[in-house]
């Protein structure tokens, strides 16, 4: 891949839930190594443009191109569907998500969890897979919570459980839905930092969150959407340093982050 491609490259998308139009015309741009920040208000389509992302919501119109390749579709407007299940399963395993809610599978322990979707869904080495989710588990702080369940950790160790995860499918970027929104302030510095380290480390980031100062840290580039649509970006400093729009300056202010 020329290294100038896009890993994520949003054209004009616009997705409706019936007649409620969420998105209404949005495009985007994660190159590689690019941490990217969409923060708005809440119902502005943060959560649904990600999902997008991913192909775990479908879209009426515009393009989405993964390294870039264009997603092929069947269909058109309410009737539009991805139409090769193996370029939709391709790109949704090289999107790690990292949900609010950890979304842990409670029965299995933290080890058992980061392995189970290279095992089943990419047909990886055991051994190679264990190996791997042991050093993503250390990574995180929380390599020695291998063998317990979801339910005794905190909320930041699980969250952090469901990064080592995300990181496990070896993925080309990860998505991020308010992944510190659900803790407590102490618990959410805990994730803050993984979070940061990754960023450091050079990887492609989507994170969706409220919490301004995170997104003032380490994204290279923040979105603020607004009503479906994006009403001001750029790079972090000049966003929240100096915003252009009223509506963003009264979100920054609403948010106590000015
Ligand atoms: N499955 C769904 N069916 C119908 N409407 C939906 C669905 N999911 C989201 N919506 C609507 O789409 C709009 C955008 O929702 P979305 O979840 O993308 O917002 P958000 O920016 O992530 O908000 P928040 O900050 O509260 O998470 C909202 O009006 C919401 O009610
Ligand atoms: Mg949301």
């Amino acid at each position: 891949m020329d290294p100038e491609t896009p890993v994520i490259q949003i054209n004009d998308l616009h997705k409706a839930y019936g007649a409620l139009e969420v998105l209404k015309g949005v495009s985007l741009n994660a190159p590689k190594g690019n941490v990217i920040s969409l923060i708005g208000s809440s119902g502005s389509g943060k959560s649904t443009l990600l999902r997008c992302c991913n192909l775990l919501e479908d879209s009426q119109q515009g393009d989405i191109l993964f390294k870039g390749e264009p997603v092929t579709w069947k269909g058109s407007h309410h009737g539009r569907r991805p139409s090769d299940p193996k370029q939709v399963l391709r790109i949704r395993t090289n999107l790690s998500m990292v949900f609010q809610q950890f979304n842990l599978w409670s029965h299995m322990t933290i080890l058992q969890n980061v392995m189970e979707a290279p095992l089943t869904v990419l047909g990886r080495d055991r051994a190679e897979v264990e190996q791997a989710a042991r050093g993503y588990l250390d990574k995180v702080g929380i390599g020695d919570k291998c063998d317990v369940y979801p339910a005794q950790l905190s909320g930041g160790q699980q969250q952090r459980a469901a990064i080592a995860r995300g990181l496990c499918m070896e993925p080309e970027a990860l998505l991020f839905d308010e992944p510190t929104s659900a803790l407590d302030p102490e618990l959410e510095q805990e994730v803050v930092r993984v979070i940061k380290d990754l960023a450091t480390e050079g990887r492609t980031m989507l994170i969706v969150t409220h919490d301004m100062k995170l997104a003032a840290d380490v994204s290279d580039h923040v979105i603020f959407l607004h009503q479906g649509l994006i009403e001001e970006q750029g790079p972090p400093d000049r966003l929240f340093g100096a915003p252009t729009s009223e509506r963003l300056r009264g979100f920054l202010s609403a948010t106590h982050a000015t």
